[in-house]
C-alpha cells in the first residue's frame, strides 16, 4: 500500500483515549505511514488535508461528549469517500457513541471501515462503577494494544471491521446523554472543592478545562458547565481537589 497521511482526532478527559490514539499513531508509523494527533479540546483551527481520518473519544453516559461531537460537526465538512476509523474508550465493553458518530460520518460521505469499542480502566470511580486494580489496568492496556493492531491491520488490508449497536441502544443513548448533562453541569460546583492550603495557583485546571468551566477569583471556582470529564481533578499537580469534602487518589493511565 502506498504512503498514507492520516489524522487521529480525539477527545480524552483523563488520558485513556489519548493513550489509544497514540497507539494508532505508533501502529501506523511502524507500517510506514504517518498520523498527526489532534486533540479536539485544544485544536481550534483544522486544515483537513488528510487522506484518511481516525475519530476517537471517551464515552460519557453511552455517548461521545458534545465537546467532541460539536468539534467534528464544525471542522469536518466533507467525507469525499475517504476511509475512516471510529473508536470509543469506555469502562464497559461497548457503548453506542461510536456508532452514532459513524452514522453521521457516513452521511457526510465517509467510507467508515472500522468501528470498535476499546475497554479501558474506569476513570469515574469518585461517582461509581469501582476502581480498577493495577493488574486489571495492565491487562486492559495490553488488550487495547492488540485491538489497535487488529484494527490497523484490517484497515490497511482493506477489510471492513464494524461493531454495531442496535437502534434501541442508540435511541436510548440520545435520551440518556442530555439527562446526564443536566446532572453534570453543576456537578463540579456542587461536589468539588479546592484545598486552598495545597493549591499552588498554577492554573492548569483553568487552562485545560474543555468547557472553560473553571476560573480563579481568590481561589479556584466552577461555573455551571461541567461535563464531569474529571480532567481538572486528575491533572492537578498537587492533588488539591476534594470530592464531597474528601481527598482522593488521582487517576493515572
Ligand atoms: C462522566 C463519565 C461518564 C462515563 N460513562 C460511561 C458509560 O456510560 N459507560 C462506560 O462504559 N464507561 C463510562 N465512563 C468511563 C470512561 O468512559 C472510561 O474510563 C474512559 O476510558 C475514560 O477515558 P479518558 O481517560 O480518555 O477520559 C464514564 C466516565 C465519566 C467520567
Amino acid at each position: 500500500m502506498s504512503f498514507l497521511k492520516g489524522a487521529a482526532i480525539y477527545f480524552s478527559g483523563t488520558g485513556n483515549t489519548e493513550y489509544v490514539a497514540k497507539l494508532f499513531a505508533k501502529e501506523f508509523s511502524d507500517k510506514g505511514h504517518e498520523i498527526t494527533l489532534i486533540d479536539a479540546s485544544k485544536k481550534t483551527n483544522f486544515n483537513d488535508d488528510y487522506s484518511f481520518l481516525i475519530f476517537g473519544s471517551v464515552i460519557h453516559a453511552e455517548m461521545f461528549p458534545n465537546v467532541f461531537m460539536d468539534w467534528v460537526r464544525k471542522n469536518i465538512k466533507q467525507g469525499n469517500n475517504r476511509k475512516c476509523i471510529v473508536f470509543s474508550t469506555q469502562a464497559a465493553n461497548k457503548a453506542a457513541g461510536a456508532n452514532i458518530l459513524a452514522d453521521e460520518l457516513k452521511e457526510k460521505g465517509f467510507d467508515v471501515r472500522v468501528v470498535e469499542y476499546i475497554t479501558m480502566p474506569n476513570n469515574y470511580y469518585l461517582v461509581g462503577f469501582g476502581k480498577d486494580s493495577q493488574e486489571r489496568k495492565d491487562t486492559l492496556k495490553e488488550q487495547a494494544k492488540k485491538k489497535v493492531k487488529d484494527m490497523v491491520d484490517a484497515f490497511i488490508n482493506d477489510k471492513k471491521s464494524i461493531k454495531t449497536s442496535s437502534k434501541i441502544r442508540k435511541t436510548f443513548a440520545n435520551i440518556e446523554y442530555p439527562l446526564f448533562l443536566k446532572y453534570s453541569k453543576p456537578w463540579a460546583r456542587k461536589k468539588i472543592s479546592v484545598d486552598t492550603s495545597l493549591c499552588v495557583k498554577c492554573m492548569k485546571c483553568v487552562k485545560n478545562c474543555p468547557t472553560k468551566n473553571i476560573y480563579f477569583e481568590e481561589e479556584i471556582k466552577f461555573k455551571n458547565n461541567c461535563i464531569s470529564c474529571q480532567r481538572c481533578l486528575h491533572l492537578c499537580p498537587v492533588n488539591a481537589f476534594k470530592y464531597k469534602g474528601r481527598h482522593f487518589e488521582q487517576y493515572r493511565i
